[in-house]
C-alpha cells in the first residue's frame, strides 16, 4: 500500500509541473532559423528604458538615432527612394521601427540583415544606394555593422555642446557641410549664399532659414529632403537666439 501514496504524489507533481509551465512569462524559444527575428518584439526590443538616454554617449556604443538614422536621411530615406511615403519595394529606411522590419535587419546577424546585405553587395544590379548614387563610405558600412552586431537597439546618447557657440568655431562648419554645395558663393541655389558670417546672419534675419532647418509644415526642410541631425539645428538655433557671435 506503500506505493499509492507515491504514485499520487508523482501525479500531482506532474500536473503542478505541467500547469506551472502553462503559466510561463517567458516567450517560447524561437524556432532555429528564426532567433533575433526582429519582428518579434520581445527579442529585440525598442530600448525606450535605455539607462544612456540624456546622458554621455560611451565612445565604444553605437547609438542609432545619432549614428544610423543620419547616414540613411542622407543616402537612403527620402522622396521617391526610402522615405515614408515613398518606400521602394516596400522598405521605409525614416524611423528605427521601419528600419527593422522593413530594412529586415536582425540583431546579431549580419547575413541575415538585408540592409546590410545591399550596402556591402558587390554587383551593381544590386548594391544600395544604387548607381549612379555614390556607395556608402567604408566608415558608413563600419557603423551600421557594429550596430546591428551591438544587437540593433535604438539607443539614443546626448553629447550635444551647445556652450559657447561662435560662428567661426560652431556654425561656419555646420553651413559647410550640409547647404554650401548649394548655396555656395558663385551662382547660389534660390539666390541664397551661406559662405560667410554676414551671409548667414543676413539669411537668418531675413529668410525662413530657421523653419526651413527644422523641417516645420510651413516649407519644406532644408537640405532638401536630409534633414540635418538634432544637434545642428538646435546649435544653429541657440546661437541665433544668443545674437549670433562670430
Ligand atoms: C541639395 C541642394 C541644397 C542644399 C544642400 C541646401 N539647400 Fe536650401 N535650397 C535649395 C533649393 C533648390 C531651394 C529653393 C527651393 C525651396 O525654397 O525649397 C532652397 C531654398 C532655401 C531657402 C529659402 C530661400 C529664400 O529666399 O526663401 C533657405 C532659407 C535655405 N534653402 C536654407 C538652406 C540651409 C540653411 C541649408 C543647409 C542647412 C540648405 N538650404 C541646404 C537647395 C539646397
Amino acid at each position: 500500500m506503500a506505493t499509492q501514496p507515491t504514485l499520487k504524489k508523482t501525479v500531482f507533481l506532474l500536473t503542478l509541473v505541467f500547469i506551472l509551465s502553462q503559466c510561463k512569462h517567458d516567450p517560447f524559444p524561437a524556432p532555429p532559423g528564426v532567433i533575433n527575428n526582429p519582428h518579434d518584439t520581445v527579442q529585440n526590443p525598442v530600448d525606450t528604458n535605455n539607462p544612456q538616454t540624456g546622458k554621455p554617449c560611451h565612445p565604444d556604443t553605437i547609438y542609432y538615432s545619432r549614428d544610423i538614422q543620419p547616414i540613411l536621411n542622407a543616402n537612403c530615406a527620402y522622396s521617391g527612394c526610402h522615405g515614408q511615403g515613398s518606400s521602394q519595394n516596400g522598405v521605409n529606411l525614416s524611423d528605427y521601427n521601419s528600419v527593422i522590419t522593413t530594412g529586415d535587419v536582425r540583431a546579431g546577424n549580419l547575413d541575415g540583415s538585408d540592409l546590410y546585405e545591399v550596402i556591402t553587395e558587390t554587383d551593381p544590379d544590386k548594391v544600395m544606394p544604387p548607381p549612379p548614387n555614390t556607395r556608402l563610405s567604408a566608415a558608413e558600412v563600419a557603423k551600421i555593422r557594429t550596430w546591428i552586431l551591438q544587437g540593433a537597439k535604438n539607443l539614443d546618447c546626448d553629447d550635444c555642446d551647445t556652450a559657447n557657440l561662435r560662428y567661426t568655431t560652431n556654425i561656419k562648419a555646420i553651413f559647410e557641410q550640409n547647404c554650401v554645395s548649394c548655396h555656395g558663393a558663385t551662382n547660389p541655389t534660390a539666390g541664397l549664399s551661406l559662405t560667410s558670417y554676414t551671409q548667414v546672419k543676413d539669411a537668418l534675419l531675413n529668410t525662413n532659414l530657421l523653419q526651413r532647418i527644422k523641417g516645420s509644415s510651413v516649407a519644406p526642410v532644408m537640405p532638401p529632403n536630409r534633414p540635418m541631425i538634432d544637434c545642428n539645428v538646435r546649435s544653429i538655433e541657440k546661437w541665433f537666439n544668443e545674437g549670433m557671435i562670430e
